[in-house]
């Protein structure tokens, strides 16, 4: 669905009811749809006709229905009007929310759940394999996202919190409904688009909903201080209390630029690092309280106890030091399982290092102990906030006729945080690479949704491979960051030539 209110309150009915719900983000394909909904065996989808976006109108309901060809689990669609955009409705399995909505009466008492019981199911992507649905139960989840929404913002009763993520997402879950709502808040949910009718879109919510707390990513805060600070100046922010940050690092350009721009050098900011799978932030100033330092997290919130370790899972103590964010004892809203497999929950994230939850994260800590996370050390890229696994786009790009294998890399983006580089080898010589390119991003797109379309697109004869036939990757990043000297060891490599051929084409390239 849209981010509109009724998202809200399917999410809610479900929790009233003791059903699960599982939000999948209105950007994925019909494919990415199916696959999720295969996986969790729902009965039900709710959804809309269609969606705005800026200018733009986008089917919804037309995505469901392909999606739904292979799922057969599900008995009813009910859908949303929102863009009055012609719709097929199937008789006997298709129903519109507002017919419904009039046979149902306002009184609903809640359903008596235990708290161990799963609350939703959040689909995210790993270094492997399909998304795997993230479990949250309805005790722990609460709790935790209620206690760090209260702490973390220093929320005060009456304050409007502005969220600009979407449902589909974790931090939409946390701190749009969930955390907000459990405290009472007055929580703000955004349809639009930051940029869209113009850059000061954002600014125009705060000013006009006098916002007290602004929870973004640093992708929007790079990409809007590109627009120049008239979007900014024109509009009264003097309600804003708090400033947080989620998603990626933020680099301290944008820190300061949020922090004088936004803050007017009066609002602390909130830098918070959690995942999907950990429900609620773990590592955050609490605004007000910690001294704030750009582009770190800080510290562990009370009761959070990360460790860094080395390759080895040997804990690093002291501080100055870097090594593998880890997590030595549970919390509330710790995940509990993968959906339907648990033993791919335990090999995920509790097999790397022994009795420790790998976060999948690197991580500095600093002389003074504070914390600052440099990104994922797997192969999970972060673009703009949005956590896409390498194997998954390389499965959607493979799918593509005439494609023999590719390889998928991170590279350093201006406003994205990370760019998807994409290394393709194809049967035969490509004759017209833009049209190649083009076809290449359709099948992404199809497969699972414009999110992770490559930003560039690298044909390749070969991929430096290891003689037992794993591709180096260290190498291929290097390239793709620029990189021509310094590419480290590649005797190994089973034809050490192909770098070479790799390393030109980059430069032809860029
Ligand atoms: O790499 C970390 C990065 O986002 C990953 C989690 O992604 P996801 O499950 O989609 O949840 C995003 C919203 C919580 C982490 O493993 N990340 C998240 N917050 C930060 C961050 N990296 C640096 N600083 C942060 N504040």
């Amino acid at each position: 669905m849209p981010m509109i209110p009724e998202l809200a309150v399917a999410v809610l009915a479900c929790a009233r009811i003791g059903a699960i719900h599982s939000v999948v983000f209105g950007g994925f394909s019909a494919s990415s749809i199916a696959d999720r909904i295969n996986d969790s065996q729902c009965v039900a989808v709710v959804t809309t006709d269609g969606a705005i976006r800026g200018a733009k109108a986008i089917p919804m309901k037309d995505t469901v229905d392909d999606a739904l060809i292979g799922c057969p689990s599900v008995k009813k669609v009910i859908v949303a009007t929102r863009t009055r955009t012609p719709v097929s409705m199937i008789k006997g399995r298709d129903v519109w929310w507002e017919e419904e909505e009039k046979h149902v009466t306002a009184e609903c008492p809640a359903e008596e759940m235990d708290s161990e019981d799963p609350l939703f199911i959040l689909y995210t992507s790993g270094s492997t394999g399909k998304p795997k649905g993230v479990v949250h139960t309805i005790g722990g989840y609460m709790v935790f996202s209620a206690y760090t929404f209260l702490n973390v913002f220093q929320y005060k009763p009456g304050w409007v919190h502005f969220c600009t993520a979407d449902i589909g997402w974790i931090t939409g879950h946390s701190y749009i409904v969930y955390g907000p709502l459990a405290n009472g808040a007055t929580t703000l949910m955004f349809e639009g688009i930051p940029t869209y009718p113009d850059a000061g879109r954002f600014w125009d919510v705060v000013d006009k909903h006098k916002v007290d707390i602004l929870y973004t990513a640093p992708t929007a805060i790079r990409s809007l201080m590109g627009f120049g600070l008239e979007y900014v100046n024109e509009k009264d922010l003097s309600s804003l209390k708090v400033l947080g940050s989620v998603g990626e690092p933020i680099n301290e350009e944008a820190w300061n630029w949020y922090n004088e721009n936004i803050g007017k050098g009066k609002c602390p900011i909130v830098d918070t690092w959690w995942q999907t799978e950990t429900g609620g932030i773990l590592i955050s100033p609490i605004a007000g309280i910690t001294k704030t330092k750009p582009a770190f997290a800080t510290l562990p919130l009370p009761g959070v106890q990360p460790i860094l370790v080395d390759e080895n899972g040997v804990e690093i103590q002291g501080n100055g030091v870097n090594g593998n964010l880890c997590i030595k004892f549970p919390f509330p809203s710790m995940i509990r399982t993968t959906w339907g497999d648990h033993e791919r929950c335990r090999t995920t994230y509790f097999s790397t290092y022994q009795n420790l939850y790998f976060t999948g994260d690197g991580c500095l800590r600093d002389e003074d102990g504070y914390y600052r996370i440099t990104g994922r050390v797997d192969d999970v890229l972060n673009v703009s906030g949005h956590r896409i696994g390498t194997a998954e786009v390389e499965n959607a790009i493979n799918m593509h006729t005439g494609v023999v294998e590719s390889a998928i890399v991170g590279y350093p983006h201006d406003i994205k945080g990370q760019g998807i580089y994409a290394y393709v080898i194809c049967e035969s010589m490509v004759h017209d690479e833009d049209l190649t390119r083009r076809d290449i991003l359709a099948t992404v797109s199809r497969v699972i949704g414009p999110i992770a379309k490559p930003d560039r697109i690298q044909f390749v004869s070969g991929l430096p491979k290891t003689r037992s036939g794993k591709i180096m990757r260290r190498i291929l990043r290097k390239i793709a960051e620029g990189e021509t000297s310094n590419l480290g060891d590649t005797s190994t490599l089973l034809d050490p030539s192909v770098v070479d051929e790799i390393k030109a084409g980059a430069e032809a390239l860029r």
